[in-house]
């Protein structure tokens, strides 16, 4: 455990972030001491091509553009062809990542897939990944984490990293959840698209991930789930005539909760490391709803025009994929450079936090 400054010159001065206010947030800050860590070589993505408007979701359920607009920030989102599924994707983004690192499938040893919709229950996504890039033998299994996945992954992957076990992390995170949305639902089919986002860790000699703060908080599941397909209620005539493969959500409580969580996930990160918000060059987050990232941003004390990525008007909520694609984005539009400190934040069903501080 630390306290105190953050690494590299990134030590504070002056007023800190305030203390989160939930006590039992489960802080774990890995650093500062240790002279590698672990740190990304590359990051990909893949969208799929077709795009669905707010306009065309005019003429699918009884909403309007102005509302979905106001309320949430989303102008678009992207919906995967019906023969592309989770592991198509995210081996494009995989591909995207691999290239921008320089390194070739082999050169991986680790395979995380975060995802909440994965091609079916088992073999796992990120095996069938593995077979499609061709790796052999190294470990791959999925993480189902909802939004958060893509942090989880991150912080699993620099785990196995640090304690030596691997050397070169593949962590992907792919979503489909246009195959679990009720397109007559307005509250929900709103909000969300496909997509997969990538990157590759490995020990780095400079930079790299200062801390991470992982949580759950598993009394809140009922606000965001996929009731029907598992154990507790196998797929039936009964459970598709009642939609219950689809998402159903308590979106008006989870809003509020989401905006307390991304926040005190955020300080619970960045106040070990000694980091305030001005230490903080860009923040990543969970792309949910921008009325939460602007309240996200009131919080952290920071611009939000300057100082939070946004994609969310491009392509709504991918869930784990969302935070993965801003991240390259980010990167490809050259909003982080060399040296900047970078703090993703994302909160999910489950309910589920991560949140992370890398320096670049
Ligand atoms: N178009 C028009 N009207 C609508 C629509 C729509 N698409 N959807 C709901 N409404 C109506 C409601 O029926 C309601 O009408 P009423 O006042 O007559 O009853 C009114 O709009 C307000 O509804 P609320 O649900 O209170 O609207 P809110 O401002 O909360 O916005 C939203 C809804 C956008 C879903 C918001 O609550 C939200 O973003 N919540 C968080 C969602 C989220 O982040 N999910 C978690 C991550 S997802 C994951 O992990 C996979």
């Amino acid at each position: 455990m630390v306290n105190g400054r953050g690494a590299e010159g990134q030590g504070s001065v002056g007023a800190r972030f305030p203390r989160p206010e939930t006590s039992e947030m489960n802080t774990k800050e890995m650093m500062v001491t240790e002279k590698k860590r672990t740190g990304i070589l590359g990051v990909g993505k893949y969208l799929p091509e077709k795009v669905l408007t707010n306009a065309d979701l005019e003429k699918m359920v009884d909403t309007s553009d102005e509302w979905i607009v106001t309320r949430t920030g989303i102008k678009e989102r992207r919906i995967a062809a019906k023969d592309e599924a989770a592991s198509d994707m995210a081996v494009k983004a995989a591909r995207c990542a691999l290239n921008n690192a320089g390194l070739k499938p082999e050169d991986i040893d680790l395979i995380i897939v975060a995802t909440i919709t994965p091609d079916m229950f088992f073999p796992s996504t990120a095996c069938q990944v593995q077979h499609k890039l061709g790796i052999k033998k190294v470990p791959a299994f999925d993480i189902s984490v909802a939004c958060s996945g893509f942090i989880y992954g991150l912080a699993i992957a620099d785990q196995f990293i640090k304690g030596g076990m691997y050397k070169r992390a593949l962590v992907i995170a792919s979503e489909k959840l246009s195959a679990i949305t009720d397109w007559e639902d307005r509250s929900t089919c709103i909000l969300f698209g496909d997509g997969a986002g990538a990157a590759v860790l490995s020990q780095v000699d400079k930079g790299g991930i200062l801390g991470v703060n992982l949580g759950a908080d598993g009394d809140k599941g009922d606000l965001l789930q996929l009731p029907a397909g598992g154990s507790r209620m196998p797929a039936s005539k009964k459970t598709v005539e009642d939609k219950l493969h689809t998402i159903k959500m308590e979106g008006n409580t989870l809003f509020k909760h989401a905006v307390k969580i991304m926040a005190d996930a955020a300080l619970a990160v960045a106040n070990p490391l000694g980091l305030k918000g001005d230490d903080i060059d860009l923040i990543i987050p969970h792309q949910a709803n921008l009325r939460i990232l602007n309240a996200l941003a009131k919080r952290m004390g920071v611009d939000p025009a300057k100082k939070v990525y946004l994609n969310i008007e491009k392509y709504g909520n991918m869930s784990a994929a969302s935070s993965a694609v801003a991240l390259c984005e980010a990167v490809e539009e050259g909003r982080i450079k060399r040296g900047d400190t970078i703090l993703m934040d994302a909160f999910g069903g489950g309910l589920t936090w991560g949140a992370l501080i890398i320096k670049w």
